[in-house]
């Protein structure tokens, strides 16, 4: 009881406010009783959304921000002048960074989305906060080098991904009263796991073959048959990239070999992701696709409490289906394996050539199946490092971008 107490209220920060993590992560604050509270919120450019959120703050007569950052200093300033003078309003990367490390903050939610998220999530590991870690990228990219960086300044990862989220509930029906692995690191998968098995939707072309998958549009990769997220991580959805991103996230996450990482499909979203131990016995997790659910329990981390999420109609007949997934189709899954077994410089450069690509396929410049194939001719043509420090990977990123851009 007195560990809750001194819990609460935590004061949040929202990195990428005005995305779909954000807004959502916004909701679950709004449903909290207090317990949460947005100290910090930023946006690149949607200042308008930005000046919204905080009007429905004022409305509801809760706490307001301490500090705004708009991160990108070209963006539309007027939505901003409406705001309350007691904010204090800044610009910049540089400037949302200095935000973070304010002793004020306890949690900070890195949802800002690409490789545009690294700096924030590391200069909150940096000051020792706590990361509900919603921007999969910045563990793509820095792997282990993330991990012992955050161990060394007293920082702590949390998923946020739906995915993540379950294998640690899973790993945690374990760990809590065992003591088995009681040395290991907060997530670490430890000894008795014998494998993770992350679930896919299969995304909106599960179904399509090869040569259809050769002229889906921009319009068919946005249609998400389970869920609803920014443009970026649907498209990742949709070449299944996202999935090799999450295999890599989960490697460094729950520091378990590649090999010991599976994937099925799961169409109805349902299972978020299951824990088979070495005694044969598998726990999932379960609950409807709402990001509203790993979002709050990374905030309230380790308490649960009753929220704004969709709860499962128990009266209601279901079908649960799960298929293993085709790499001839989906060459992304086996290249994410084969990127969690790699480390080092891998994660940073398949990252960098999949936004280049994303973006373009968006932009009606590629065509949606040479997305993953840049991937692997950038990945392959890279000269590998094992052990990259941390503040070489922007340099990594940009090489591996302008090599991607050549090829488009
Ligand atoms: N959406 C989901 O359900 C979901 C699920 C699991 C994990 N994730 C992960 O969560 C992250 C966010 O995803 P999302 O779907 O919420 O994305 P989104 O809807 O596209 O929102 C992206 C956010 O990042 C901000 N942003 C964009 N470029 C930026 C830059 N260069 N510098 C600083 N901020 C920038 C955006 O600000 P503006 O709006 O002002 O441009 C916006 O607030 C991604 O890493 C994604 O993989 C998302």
């Amino acid at each position: 009881m007195t560990a809750l107490i001194s819990a609460f209220p935590r004061r949040i920060a929202v990195l990428g406010s005005s995305g779909s993590i954000g807004k959502n992560a916004l909701e679950v604050i709004a449903g909290s009783d207090g317990h949460l509270v947005p100290i910090l919120l930023s946006v690149h450019r949607r200042t308008d959304i930005l000046a919204e959120q905080v009007r429905q703050i004022i409305d509801r007569n809760a706490a307001l921000p301490r500090w705004i950052a708009v991160t990108d200093p070209a963006a539309d300033r007027s939505p901003l002048q409406q705001l309350p003078k007691t904010i204090e309003i800044r610009f910049g990367h540089d400037a949302l960074c200095e935000m973070i490390r304010q002793t004020e903050i306890d949690t900070v939610l890195s949802a800002i989305v690409g490789s545009a998220g690294l700096t924030s999530t590391v200069a909150a590991l940096e000051a020792g906060k706590t990361v509900a870690l919603a921007n999969k990228e910045s563990l793509v990219m820095g792997g282990s080098v993330l991990t012992g960086f955050a161990e060394k300044h007293g920082g702590r990862l949390i998923p946020v991904d739906s995915e993540h989220s379950a294998v640690m509930q899973a790993l945690q029906s374990w760990k809590m009263d065992s003591g088995q692995e009681k040395n290991s690191a907060e997530h670490s998968a430890g000894s008795a796991v014998e494998k993770i098995i992350l679930t896919a939707s299969g995304g909106p072309f599960r179904n399509r073959t090869l040569a259809e998958l050769a002229d889906v549009t921009v319009e068919d990769a946005l249609a998400h048959p389970t869920w609803n997220m920014g443009k970026k991580i649907t498209v990742d959805s949709a070449t299944l990239i996202n999935k090799a991103l999450e295999i890599i996230e989960a490697r460094w996450f729950f520091d378990i070999p590649a090999a010991k990482i599976g994937v099925m499909i799961h169409p109805q979203s349902l299972i978020h992701s299951m824990v088979e131990f070495v005694d044969g016995s598998v726990m999932a997790q379960m609950s409807p696709p709402d990001m509203r659910l790993p979002i709050q329990l990374a905030l309230n981390y380790p308490f649960r409490f009753p929220g704004p999420s969709l709860k499962w109609d128990w009266t209601k007949s279901r079908m649960l289906e799960f298929y293993p997934p085709d790499y001839e189709r989906f060459p992304a899954i086996p290249l994410g394996l084969e990127v969690a077994e790699k480390g080092g410089t891998a994660g940073a450069v398949i990252n960098a050539a999949n936004e280049v690509a994303a973006a373009a396929f968006l932009a009606g410049k590629l065509p949606f199946h040479k997305i993953v194939s840049i991937c692997r001719t950038v990945l392959e043509n890279h000269t590998f490092d094992p052990n990259p420090a941390l503040e070489e990977l922007p340099a990594v990123d940009r090489r591996a971008r302008t090599e991607a851009e050549k090829m488009i």
